[in-house]
């Protein structure tokens, strides 16, 4: 998995939220968070694990949100990042950070309620085993986001340093099947590219944005949408 280092050096980790999630981007990240939040819903009386946390900008919300939550990462320098906003946010005393591989997860099985990951599956070389770990663990509920081949990522994803692992709906209802989990609810969003709203300032990305979901909302649309969030339930 070229993410694995990808995430390690010290240029990208710094600029990895400005990046992706200033500007226009910020209506990516909102767009994430409300997946996210509405997905596992309240959250104060769970147990909840994030893969890949990276800078913890989901880990932090849900600690906001009262959550018992553990975050699990590969990257020293991106968990530092996330412990840096935890303590920002007054909420790093609900947070344990923890350095690990989505591989091998030290926890014993059916130990969360839920358990997601978010921009951590492009990144996946062996979807099933990842998947299959997060299912381990989670007594509950299973939670991540995918990047579609047949959106307008497929035409600049080569070009991607990182490495990017694209999906279609029955290669992931396969995987699902295949880690005994079935499928709660999908959402399919962002027809146009994404690279397209960071380099927009605000109020142009929001008119992007509303073309974007006027767009997702056509049957075409819906069908070429480059991000889908899958919702899965143990057993
Ligand atoms: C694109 S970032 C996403 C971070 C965060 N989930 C977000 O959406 O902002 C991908 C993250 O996956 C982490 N990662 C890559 N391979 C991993 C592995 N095998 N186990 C745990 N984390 C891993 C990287 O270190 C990086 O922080």
């Amino acid at each position: 998995m070229k993410g694995k280092q990808w995430y390690q050096t010290t240029d990208v980790v710094e600029t990895y939220e400005t990046k992706r999630f200033s500007q226009g981007g910020q209506l990516i990240d909102d767009r994430e968070k409300r997946a996210v939040l509405d997905a596992i819903g309240p959250v104060g009386e769970k147990r909840v694990l994030e893969i890949a946390c990276g800078t913890g900008r989901f880990t932090t919300l849900l600690a906001e949100r009262g959550a018992d939550i553990v975050g699990l990462d590969i990257s020293s320098p991106m968990l530092r990042e996330g412990r840096a906003k935890a303590v920002r946010a007054g909420v790093d005393s609900n947070i344990e950070f923890v350095r690990g591989d989505a591989a091998r997860l030290p926890f014993p099985d059916d130990f969360f309620d839920t358990v997601f990951a978010m921009r951590f599956f492009h990144l996946a070389d062996r979807p099933a085993s990842f998947l299959a770990e997060m299912c381990r663990v989670s007594a509950e509920q299973v939670f991540f986001d995918t990047f579609n081949g047949r959106s307008t990522r497929s035409a600049y994803n080569w070009l991607l340093p990182m490495g990017s692992r694209l999906y279609g709906d029955s290669e992931v209802e396969r995987l699902l099947a295949g880690a005994g989990l079935s499928l709660a609810s999908a959402e399919h969003d962002f027809v146009l590219p994404y690279g397209l709203y960071r380099k927009l300032p605000n109020d142009l990305a929001a008119d992007l944005r509303e073309l974007d979901v006027a767009l997702g909302e056509t049957p075409v649309g819906d069908f070429l949408a480059s991000v889908s969030y899958w919702n899965a339930r143990v057993g």
